[in-house]
This record gives C-alpha cells, sequence and structure tokens, in this order.
C-alpha cells in the first residue's frame, strides 16, 4: 500500500485527520501545510458553478481542478471526487477512476456509496485505486438533506453499509451529516478511519467544505463553523479599490509604467 494512503490509516486512534477541499492551486498551497487529506470535492458543483446540486458535474471538470489542486500540494494526500454516473458499472468505474488518478497523479478518489456500489469500491481496489468510501448524506444519491442515524434502524443499517465498504477494501469513510452516537459506534467498529463532517467529533477526522468555514459560500448549516468571514475581508477591500479608482487614487506612478 501506498505509504501516503498508510500514514492516514495509522492516525486512526492516535491523531485526529485534518481534511479540507480545495478546487484550486491557490487554496491547496495555502492549506497543504495543515491538513492530512485533501478533497478535489464535487462540491464544485454548488460553489463554484452555481449549480443546484452535484449531479451535472463532469469527469472533465473534476480533471481540471485535480490538475489545478495537486500544483499546490507537497505533502497531503489528494482524493478526487468521482462524480455521479462515472462510476456505475465495473468497466466505466475502471476506466473513469483510472482517467482521474493518471490525469491528476492524486492519491485516491472518493465515492458516493448507494448500498449496492460495493463490488465497485472492492474492483477499483483490487486494481490499485484507493478509495474513500462515503455515507450517510450523499448528495449525488439523496433527493433532500435528512440527518441520518437517529433511529435504531437507521444505525444497523448504516453500521452495516461502513462493514460492507470496509470490507471492499476502502482506506477510509466519510460519514456526512450522522448522529453523533451512530458515528461513534461506526467509528469503533471500522478499523479504517473515518472522517465526519456534521457527524460529531466521534469520527477519526474531521473535513468541511473550505468555502464554507472560510466564509466565502454563504452556506452556514449547524454543522459548519464560519472560522473566519472571508466576504467582509473581501467587500472592504473591493470598496477601498472602487473608491480609489473613482477619486484617481489609484493607480499611483508606483503602480504604472
Ligand atoms: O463534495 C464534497 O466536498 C464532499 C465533502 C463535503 C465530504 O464530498
Amino acid at each position: 500500500m501506498r505509504s501516503k494512503i498508510l500514514n492516514i490509516k495509522n492516525q486512526k486512534n492516535k491523531s485526529k485527520i485534518v481534511c479540507l477541499t480545495a478546487y484550486s492551486k491557490t487554496i491547496a498551497k495555502i492549506l497543504d501545510k495543515y491538513c492530512d487529506i485533501i478533497l478535489v470535492g464535487d462540491s464544485l458543483g454548488n460553489v463554484l458553478y452555481g449549480m443546484e446540486n452535484t449531479h451535472n458535474v463532469t469527469l472533465d471538470t473534476m480533471i481540471n481542478h485535480g490538475i489545478s489542486v495537486k500544483k499546490g500540494i507537497k505533502k497531503s494526500l489528494l482524493v478526487i471526487d468521482m462524480p455521479k454516473n462515472t462510476y456505475n458499472n465495473l468497466l466505466k468505474a475502471k476506466k473513469n477512476a483510472k482517467k482521474i488518478m493518471s490525469a491528476t497523479k492524486c492519491d485516491a478518489i472518493k465515492i458516493e456509496s448507494n448500498k449496492k456500489n460495493y463490488s465497485i469500491i472492492n474492483n477499483l481496489v483490487k486494481s490499485k485505486i484507493p478509495v474513500m468510501g462515503h455515507i450517510g448524506y450523499t448528495p449525488q444519491y439523496k433527493k433532500r438533506f435528512k440527518v441520518e442515524g437517529y433511529t435504531k434502524y437507521e444505525e444497523l443499517k448504516l453500521i452495516n453499509e461502513a462493514r460492507k465498504i470496509e470490507k471492499a477494501g476502502a482506506f477510509s469513510i466519510v460519514l456526512e451529516c450522522i448522529a453523533g452516537e451512530t458515528s461513534k459506534k461506526i467509528t469503533k467498529i471500522l478499523k479504517i478511519p473515518t472522517i465526519g463532517i456534521g457527524s460529531s467529533k466521534n469520527c477519526d477526522g474531521q473535513i468541511l467544505v473550505t468555502d464554507d468555514m472560510l466564509g466565502l459560500s454563504g452556506f452556514y448549516p449547524r454543522f459548519v463553523k464560519k472560522y473566519v468571514n472571508l466576504s467582509k475581508i473581501i467587500v472592504k477591500g473591493v470598496q477601498k479599490y472602487k473608491k480609489e479608482v473613482k477619486r484617481k487614487i489609484f493607480p499611483k506612478n508606483t503602480n504604472s509604467y
């Protein structure tokens, strides 16, 4: 197994795994020093492209952003999301995952679970393509947002799903918007690390969409903590720029040729 993947697996029960999303070299370069994993998430459909959901994100879009992000990374593990309908049969999954891996030189791909695609994960892993799983709220397959795992029935279903993904060979798994007690049980049962988003501190690591936690996206559900309000900072800068252009303060001679 590749050493970066092994390092992530070895962090379980030792050190919390720090993950964030990036869609460009500029952001990846800033995050790299502080993150264990950088994910090029298909959330870029909503966040960057203003789509209603992630369903129409294309493979080429993920590859282009993956190539950009890779240029900003020196040490973090780079994971790229496979968009919807690019892995719905064994042949297609292998062809497209290989395309992502070879074009971007990423370390792994992420696949959302639809409770049926375990053999696809297994097939990719057997083809030496490291896979991160994703259960709970999986925007490619769920029609509306819902926290899962509050009832015993849901809890058992999620535990079963997580177990099957681990058995299929995934090296880690994202738990999205799963009740804290259920996340705790899944994290305890699995040998692979769980990466939570809206799934409590009981997970082995945490991930957030960077644009959300920096206050850029305007998306602030309960599970997002806004660490800075970059929008406010940008507004201040742009207001000042506008004022200076209007008043002919900018550009000065020092900014001119
Ligand atoms: O697409 C994405 O950014 C994700 C994370 C929210 C885990 O899947």
